[in-house]
């Protein structure tokens, strides 16, 4: 089992709460946690792409810094732990992060990998004028399929004449070559997003459940599927870690956070007009407090309990690991590692390995 840290590139982390811990990202922040993990023997830490915000009071994801630039930074003072940059296909040319990869390869010495992202938020490409049209929520794994051959294509050869639908590269060169092969993971839900990801991916990341019934018929879904194209892929799930000395002060804090939902950062980001919360009705507003932690299952608890959470979830077949949010990331981060891993027998598995 991987463990793996979902950066807080954007502010606020993945809480959509005004009571939860408030802050902007930087590269301070994003370098603690990520020395934090390494130290703690975490394998990876990702940071996404997200060029738009939902607004709201808290300025939910208003601000965010650019993936590729500081995972840059992060590579340089890092030893060990592999780092993951995201890319929004539709914004930057596969020939541009084939060699922005190679140049975060060389940074890292070989630990550096991409999270392919198609683009599913329309406002995030239509506000700098790179919206293809509408057609593109059908074609758009077509489109990262072919994104992902031009980069493997330079990578392997050093030069592409690829011709297709939407890149054709005349004698294109790239040198150096990386130094190994270039990790590729993805997050597809849907089954043409897990095709593309078994095709051309070493992991697949979902938003996993607390019970694992998701994260269970999910793994069999993408086992088929990858077994159809030949491949063995695991899932790695996102989960979110409250930790507290007890039981009932983690579940307290959650509530917390609950209460302090931001709702016109979550109808914004559920497709809801702005809310009048004065006029709205308790039911709207407690469904709406649902969304507080964008559907990301919880591991709440004291370590014991969020330890024995995660040893259940790690039996279910196909599961490769976790990526893991907090709330206060720097505090989680070290809590984590030297209260919650320790207990851990998938970790004991792992080191004995
Ligand atoms: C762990 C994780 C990371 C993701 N990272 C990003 C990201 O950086 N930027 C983004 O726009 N979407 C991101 N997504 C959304 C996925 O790329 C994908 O579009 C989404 O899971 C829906 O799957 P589908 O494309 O197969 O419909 C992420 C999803 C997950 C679960």
């Amino acid at each position: 089992m991987d463990f793996g840290v979902f950066l807080p590139i954007g502010n606020n982390g993945w809480m959509l709460s005004a009571t939860s811990p408030q802050y902007r990202p930087s590269f301070e922040l994003n370098r603690d946690i990520t020395l934090a993990a390494e130290k703690h023997g975490f394998e990876f830490v990702l940071s996404m792409v997200k060029l738009r915000g939902f607004g709201g009071k808290t300025e939910f994801w208003d601000y965010n810094l650019e993936s590729f630039t500081l995972m840059a930074g992060l590579a340089a003072v890092t030893s060990r732990i592999q780092l993951y940059a995201s890319v929004a296909t539709l914004t930057l040319h596969p020939a541009m992060v084939a060699r922005m990869a190679v140049t975060i390869d060389d940074i890292s010495g070989g630990r550096f990998g991409i999270n392919i992202v198609s683009g599913w938020n329309r406002s995030e490409y239509a506000q700098m004028g790179v919206w293809p049209g509408d057609e593109h929520y059908a074609s758009r794994y077509d489109h990262a399929s072919e994104y992902v051959q031009v980069m493997k294509e330079l990578w392997r050869d050093g030069v592409s004449n690829f011709k297709g639908q939407y890149f054709q590269m005349d004698d294109c060169r790239l040198l150096p070559r990386p130094s190994h092969d270039i990790p590729l993971v993805c997050a597809g839900a849907s089954e043409r997003g897990m095709a593309f990801c078994a095709e051309h991916g070493h992991y697949n990341f979902m938003i996993a459940d607390t019970e694992g019934d998701k994260l269970r018929a999910f793994n069999e879904t993408l086992s088929g599927v990858a077994a159809a194209a030949g491949r063995e892929i695991g899932t790695y799930a996102l989960y979110t870690v409250i930790l507290a000395d007890t039981d009932e002060e983690a579940r307290a804090r959650e509530q917390h956070y609950r209460d302090g939902a931001d709702l016109d950062a979550i109808a914004f980001m559920t497709g809801q007009a702005s809310l009048d919360t004065a006029g709205t009705t308790a039911q709207v507003i407690s469904e709406l407090q649902g969304a507080t932690f964008m559907g990301i299952g919880l591991l709440v608890g004291s370590p014991a309990t969020v330890a024995q959470q995660i040893d259940r979830l790690a039996q279910i077949p196909g599961t490769s690991g976790m990526m893991l949010t907090f709330d206060d990331f720097v505090k989680g981060v070290e809590r984590f590692g030297s209260e919650v891993m320790p207990l851990l027998q998938c970790r004991q598995a792992t080191a004995a390995d």
